[in-house]
């Protein structure tokens, strides 16, 4: 049976074609400021939380560039300052708060600069009334429904005396063709999908981030195309959920479906995705995981917490049992994959029986890595109003047994790298030591080795000599 076509939430090409109006007019007041100063304009942007906001800000920095700023790394010395902010955890939002108050001196310093704030935080209103009450230099406020009207917004603010602010309150729209500024040559991230429907009881990031929507697979696939065309090898599909791309589309689009032609795409060698959820990972998704030779074998599949009850509490939709079920389908049917998952410590209601579940799931999953969390309580979401709230010395003293564990299990996992020969992408110089190059393996381990700026972008051999928890070490073949 054909679904119904879904309406439509793409920004019209008018609408593109008007924001790029806007950025020319910006370009051409910088480019007198320019002629009269001998100074180009300068922005700096700082990104907190997911992939999803290190993305959005390389299109913040793709139209920046069009409008003839350029990037630099200290905040005194730019004209524009940009704050792309995270609210999943409270740890995130007091960061922003915190260099949001050192700008004030800024500000009195060069009235002129613009200080802008957008991301996952401006989508709360109380957050935007609080930075209006405290924080009187920020000049602009807009949201992530909104990025594709930065330039106009950016235009209204250089124009005006007051603050403005753009939250856009809707389920979200899909904006094609604009500029992307990509600081890496050899792996890119690529939106497949935005937003979440899940409502995980703990998590904020459907409120913020809007419902899901998929972008066209035509679309997916000419920005990756493109990619290759560029040079670049490797590709990160970006989702909350991506295992459900495509079900708003209306027709018989899968994530699956989407990987089969992306495994097409000339130039690109390796493609790689996050973030799946367990409740939605198909056998479709496993078995073309398993047949498509440009699929790496690394899965991301958060599985929060090991306790069926808390699982229950946090409204994701499976048991322990259904989570080591299929991973053990998972590693069945994809041998040597890597897997690595996101765990919550301290959920309302959690008791040590159930943090053993979790150690248990830790223990049995054998998983490469783990991201794990303290519960921080979101306001907003349904788990914020409970009463059994987990103090705050119980939760850091379970995380600290839940890494000890973690990190015994991913030494006994590198050690079996020990003597291996391994096919390893080249990114670039490691950050400490510029004759030490680093790359990953398919499994996405990192590797560093002795190499040069040649192998860059190649794939090479490397034999496995040190191992480390969190890389592995050895030379060029
Ligand atoms: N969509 C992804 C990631 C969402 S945010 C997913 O579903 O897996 C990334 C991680 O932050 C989550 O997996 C979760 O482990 C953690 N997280 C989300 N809300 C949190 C909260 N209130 N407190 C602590 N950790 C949280
Ligand atoms: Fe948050 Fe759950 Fe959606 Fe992930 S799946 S973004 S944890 S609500
Ligand atoms: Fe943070 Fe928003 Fe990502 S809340 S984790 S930046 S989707």
């Amino acid at each position: 049976m054909s679904k119904v076509e879904r309406k439509n939430i793409q920004v019209s090409q008018e609408e593109i074609a008007r924001q790029h109006q806007f950025i020319e007019e910006i370009k051409q007041l910088n480019y007198q400021k320019e002629m009269q100063t001998e100074r180009k304009k300068r922005f700096y942007l700082a990104t907190f939380g997911c992939q999803m906001n290190e993305h959005d800000s390389e299109k913040l920095a793709g139209m920046l560039g069009e409008m003839g700023y350029s990037e630099c790394e200290d905040m005194d010395e730019s004209d524009l300052i940009i704050f792309n902010t995270c609210c999943v955890r409270e740890n995130a939002e007091l960061k922003v708060y915190g260099h949001l108050g050192a700008m004030k001196h800024l500000k009195e310093k060069n009235p002129d600069m613009i200080i802008a704030m957008c991301g996952c935080m401006m989508q709360q209103p109380e957050v935007v009334e609080h930075i209006k009450k405290v924080y009187r230099q920020v000049d602009l406020i807009f949201g992530t429904h909104n990025l594709y009207k930065f330039p106009e917004l950016l235009f209204s603010a250089i124009n005006s005396n007051k603050t403005v602010i753009d939250i856009m309150d809707s389920i979200g729209l899909i904006a094609e063709e604009m500029p992307i500024e990509r600081k890496d040559e050899v792996k890119a991230w690529v939106t497949v999908m935005y937003g979440c429907n899940n409502f995980c009881s703990y998590c904020i990031v459907p409120y913020v981030r809007g419902r899901e929507r998929s972008r066209y697979i035509e679309n997916i696939v000419d920005e990756v195309r493109m990619l290759g065309r560029q040079g670049l090898k490797e590709i990160t599909l970006l989702g909350q959920n991506v295992n459900s791309y495509g079900k708003d589309l209306g027709n018989d689009t899968t994530f699956a479906k989407l990987l089969g032609e992306l495994n097409e795409v000339e130039g690109i060698e390796r493609i790689r995705f996050m973030t799946s959820h367990p409740k939605d990972l198909s056998d479709e998704l496993i078995f073309a995981m398993r047949d498509l030779n440009k699929v790496c074998e690394h899965l991301h599949l958060p599985f929060q917490s090991g306790s069926t009850r808390i699982l229950k509490e946090m409204n994701r939709k499976y048991s322990k049992e259904d989570y080591l079920n299929l991973l053990e389908k998972v590693k069945i049917n994809i041998p040597g994959i890597s897997l690595t998952s996101d765990i919550i410590v301290g959920f309302p209601g959690e008791t040590e029986e159930d943090f053993q579940d979790t150690l248990d799931v830790v223990e049995k999953g054998r998983f490469d890595q783990i991201y794990s969390f303290l519960y921080s309580k979101r306001t907003g979401t349904p788990a914020a109003k409970s009463v059994d709230q987990v103090p705050e010395e119980v939760k850091k003293e379970r995380f600290q047994r839940l890494m000890e564990v973690q990190n015994r299990i991913s030494n006994e996992i590198n050690h079996e790298y020990l003597d291996k020969e391994i096919e390893v992408l080249v990114e670039g110089e490691s950050k400490t030591n510029d004759k030490i190059y680093t790359g990953r393996t398919r499994e996405n381990k990192i590797v560093n080795f002795d190499g040069n700026s040649e192998m860059i972008g190649k794939l090479v051999r490397v034999k496995i000599d040190t191992v480390k928890t969190w890389s592995l070490e050895g030379k060029v073949l």
